[in-house]
């Protein structure tokens, strides 16, 4: 054999051995866990065969604690690019049988050099989490690897997509660099997030706690709200990380890719013609209104199981990419609270800065009162959808459904925070407040000296309720630019975003805007 091959077939050799990463019996036991290895993980989000591995060779530098003999082809981590529907995305993808994944200096530098790349050439990043935390041997090393990660996540932040998968453990401090990204998929029973692990807790409040309740993807799926998504397998959270980039640009500068639909634009919908029940504490389900609008049904629900009395996610409107926003009738009537307003703001922002023109349905009777909301802050929550909808330049459109009362008014995209097209259906009730609160203010005295308090004020309410419990009002002043036939909304809104596509507007130049935290 030639000098030459030999030394190929050393090459092959040693990416083969990289290939095996912590070796077969790690890899034994990450699958006897339920669990994908790194590379499998990456074979089955990438388009076939479009992956590109990088630093393949990278060893960590660490010698304390004998670590010098602990040593693996391309450490804890394999990075690279390929392609998902011929479009590029960078990875990172931690690979826990090398030392549990844990993240070293050359590791961090490894993820580092494909941020560094996403950034230059515009593409999104997906980072796969699978790992102990910081290896404990490197000390500070390993910490500032972490910060220079989290420095990348702050740059890239609303210049390029970035996806974060939690595929297994992610604790301590490791748990920022996915709270700094756009999108947080966590899987059920297999993954988990705390900055404290069960035994920290323990010990510190005395609190009995296992990790699936401290910090599972149920948990963070529907009361922390860290998880934007909770999935059943590894399969499913990639096969949602592939649909979930469909909807967005590439970066910044660029729009979603435009999918062909077969679903006509003037397809009219009967159903949302008597889809409003006659009582005004009726409630139902917004779904079957978004349904009913969007390409083909297909909707992307983000952040699904938390703050449900809003919906946010992706869909399609003939063919184009469109952030919905909705309140929910059918969960606390649709009444805005600081959850709610938390999960809209980052969702309305996060269109805003990938060009995803957004669609506001409302039907909200107001802010949830109480002294909860109230010492929770909710003044400032509450603020930061106002704020996400008043900074917003992408197209948005509003359709008032029914109820579109007082501040929650306002909140939910009005025309005076820049709505585009305001549209309302003949069943809007756009005021102050509603009838039964109204009358109590008003006529409190005369109700007193009434003969029959209860009748004077129910008459006073319709009275009300006729005058201002209506679209019309809204549209004399021009707030509402149309009301609109319930079963016509697809073609008008469609039409709107058509007419908006051109749309340029600029905010004040500023070092940045100082969102109410
Ligand atoms: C070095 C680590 C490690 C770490 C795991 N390993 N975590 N080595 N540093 N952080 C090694 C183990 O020693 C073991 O090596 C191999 O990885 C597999 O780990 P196991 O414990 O056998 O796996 P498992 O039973 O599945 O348990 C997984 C685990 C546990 C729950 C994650 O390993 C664990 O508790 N690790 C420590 C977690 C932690 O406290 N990390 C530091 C957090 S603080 P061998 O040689 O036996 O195969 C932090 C600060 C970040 O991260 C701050 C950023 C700003």
């Amino acid at each position: 054999m030639s000098n030459q091959l030999n030394k190929v077939k050393e090459l092959i050799e040693l990416r083969a051995k990289a290939r095996l990463g912590g070796g077969e019996k790690a890899i034994e036991k990450q699958h006897s866990q339920g669990k994908y290895t790194a590379r499998e993980r990456i074979t089955m989000l990438l388009d076939e065969g479009s992956f590109e591995e990088f630093d393949m060779f990278v060893q960590h530098r660490c010698t304390n604690f004998g670590m010098e003999k602990k040593q693996f082809l391309g450490d804890g981590v394999v990075t690279g690019y390929g392609t998902i529907e011929g479009r590029l995305v960078y990875i990172f993808a931690q690979d826990f049988t090398v030392i549990g994944g844990s993240l070293s200096e050359t590791m961090a530098q490894k993820i580092c050099k494909v941020m560094d790349i996403a950034m230059t050439t515009g593409a999104p990043i997906v980072g796969l989490n699978d790992s102990g935390g910081a290896r404990i041997q490197e000390g500070i090393n390993a910490l500032g690897g972490y910060a220079e990660i989290f420095q990348r996540n702050i740059m890239a932040s609303g210049v390029v997509p970035q996806i974060s998968g939690i595929f297994g453990p992610c604790a301590g401090g490791a748990v920022y660099s996915p709270a700094l990204t756009d999108f947080t998929i966590m899987v059920k029973g297999m993954s988990y997030m705390f900055l404290t692990g069960p035994k920290v807790v323990k010990t510190v409040t005395g609190e009995d706690v296992t990790q699936e309740e401290l910090g599972g993807a149920t948990v963070h799926a529907s009361r922390s709200g860290v998880a934007h998504f909770a999935v059943e397998n590894g399969e499913e959270g990639l096969n949602l990380t592939r649909r979930l980039l469909s909807f967005l640009p590439q970066n910044n500068l660029e729009e979603a890719p435009i999918h062909v639909t077969e679903d006509p634009i003037d397809r009219l919908e009967d159903s949302l013609n008597e889809i409003i029940p006659d009582s005004p504490n009726k409630a139902y389900d917004m779904y079957e209104v978004i349904g009913a609008i969007i390409d083909e049904g297909e909707f992307l629900e983000v952040h699904a199981d938390y703050a449900q009395n809003i919906i946010v996610g992706f869909a399609r409107l003939n063919g184009r990419s469109t952030g919905i926003v909705a309140n929910q009738p059918c969960r606390l009537a649709g009444v805005l609270d600081i959850n709610a307003s938390r999960k809209a703001a980052r969702f309305v922002r996060f269109c805003d800065a990938f060009n995803i023109p957004i669609l506001t349905l409302v039907d909200v009777p107001g802010f949830l009162p109480g002294t909860a909301q109230e010492y929770g802050g909710v003044i400032v929550h509450g603020a930061k959808l106002l704020y996400a909808y008043g900074e917003a330049t992408v197209p948005k459109v509003t359709v008032t459904l029914r109820k579109s009362y007082g501040g929650a008014h306002i909140v939910m995209s009005c025309k005076q925070l820049r709505g585009d097209m305001n549209y309302a259906w003949p069943t809007a009730e756009i005021a102050v407040m509603g009838g039964a609160g109204a009358v109590e203010v008003l006529y409190a005295k005369e109700a007193k000296e009434s003969e029959d308090p209860k009748a004077y004020l129910a008459e006073k309410e319709e009275e009300y309720t006729k005058a201002f419990a209506n679209p019309y009002n809204a549209a004399k002043y021009g707030y509402i630019d149309d009301v609109i036939e319930p079963r016509n909304t697809r073609f008008r809104v469609i039409r709107a975003f058509q007419q908006l596509s051109t749309k340029k507007q600029l905010n004040p130049a500023k070092k940045h805007d100082n969102l109410p935290l």
